[in-house]
């Protein structure tokens, strides 16, 4: 799980508003165990303060080459020697130009010319300024170099303007250095299954039962796997998300759709991951035609029947070695009611989301689970966003599994 445990990451901060999102991620990487190292140029010391970072990076911070007081030299050479990683953030365009033209005017652009590591660079000004020719030259110029763009995103700027220039969010960041570390292929050669969405079980021909769910933890998942060098099929209820692109994508609507979808990739399977909010129950009789409001009937009532469990089907004649993980949403007695899910649909683990948890479970861009593993092994996450949260899974999975 803590793969920045003792990772030594140097952090370069150049002079943009974006500087005061870089103490959320030194508190990030700390809380993984990493060491940091920070270097600010003198124009980043007007949005963050050295403090903040020397409090939360636990080191002195790191802006002229020596200290004028006592003639302490900071070793660009020593610190790029040292660092696993390198990550500029946020780099200015000012800063952009000097590493590629290799102009070493302050400790910043001088460590990272002596840097031997890897480096990720961060992009955030204004729209204007990103899509300047010199930028964008600048920019390429550092990736022919090896050095990899953690892009900024579109939206609303400091300057008012919105566009491409924000740069990235602190959690995404966070993922993007871990990915590099956990080596992203740990997954190649295993077939994973994974559901997502809602199911949607019709009445007539025009309206239906279902539920709130958005598919996005399902998604997130399926993108997580691939990047991880899976090969991955997602049999899927109506959502209104894409899927990732080099997914295997089965769209279904009803609970019996998506077994019978299921049914025909499981066995062939390594791994299968329920995500999917199944309706328990379908209408017995779906009526050919739109049901109609009639002046002296009474109010039609709908006969339900239950639906087939997807997961206890598919478990019952599972193969040695295929690893089965579903999800519960509860309200109460959380703990035990996914325990007695997991022992009773012959899983190996369940991830629990808890409604009582704000921001966690249905809709959301956020989730916070707590991953139970037959064995008692068990691991309760932060709120996270859900692709964060489908990278702590997917750790998970590897931790517990028995037959890789
Ligand atoms: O709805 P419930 O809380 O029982 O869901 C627990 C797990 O069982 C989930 O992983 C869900 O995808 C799965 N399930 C299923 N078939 C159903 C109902 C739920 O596979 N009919």
């Amino acid at each position: 799980m803590m793969v920045l445990k003792g990772k030594k990451i140097l952090i370069g901060i150049s002079g943009s508003i974006a500087a005061y999102k870089i103490p959320i991620i030194v508190r990030l990487l700390m809380k993984e165990g990493a060491e940091v190292q920070i270097i600010m140029t003198p124009a980043a010391r007007d949005f963050v303060t050295p403090l903040t970072l020397s409090t939360l990076s636990k080191r002195p911070v790191l802006t002229e080459p020596f200290n004028p007081v006592d003639g302490t030299w900071n070793s660009h050479v020593d610190m790029g020697n040292w660092a696993d990683l390198m990550l500029i953030a946020p780099a200015s365009a000012t800063t952009l130009g000097k590493m590629a033209a290799g102009i070493a005017d302050n400790l910043l652009v001088t460590t990272y010319l002596a840097a031997v590591c890897p480096v990720f660079f961060a992009p955030a000004m204004d729209l204007d300024m990103f899509q300047h020719p010199s930028t964008q030259r600048n920019i390429s110029t550092l990736l022919s170099y090896g050095n990899q763009m953690i892009a900024p995103r579109e939206g609303e700027l400091a300057s008012g303007l919105c566009g491409a220039g924000r740069l990235e969010e602190p959690e995404v960041i966070l993922e993007v250095i871990r990915d590099f570390f956990k080596g992203n292929q740990s997954w190649a050669g295993k077939k994973v299954l994974i559901t997502a969405g809602p199911t949607v079980e019709p009445i007539d021909p025009v309206r239906y039962i279902s539920n709130y769910s958005s598919g996005k933890m399902g998604y997130a998942l399926a993108e997580e796997a691939l990047k991880r060098g899976a090969e991955v099929t997602l049999v899927s209820g109506p959502v209104q998300i894409n899927a990732p692109s080099g997914v295997n994508l089965i769209k279904v609507q009803t609970a019996r759709q998506m077994l019978q979808a299921c049914d025909t990739v499981f066995d062939d399977s390594n791994l299968l991951i329920m995500t999917a909010a199944v309706a328990d129950f379908r209408v017995s009789d779906v009526s050919g035609s739109k049901i109609k409001k009639q002046a002296g009937i009474d109010t039609p009532a709908l006969k339900l029947v239950e639906n087939p469990d997807i997961v206890k089907t598919l478990s019952s004649h599972r193969k040695t070695g295929q690893y089965i993980m579903g999800f519960a949403l509860e309200t109460d007695n959380e703990v035990a009611n996914a325990q007695s899910k997991l022992s009773s649909k012959g899983m190996d683990a369940i991830a629990l989301n808890s409604l009582n948890d704000p921001g966690a479970g249905y809709g959301t861009d956020t989730n916070k689970v707590t991953l139970i593993h037959k064995s008692g092994v068990s691991y309760t996450s932060a709120l996270e966003s859900k692709s964060v949260i489908a990278g702590r899974v997917l750790d998970f999975i590897e931790e517990t599994i028995v037959n890789p």
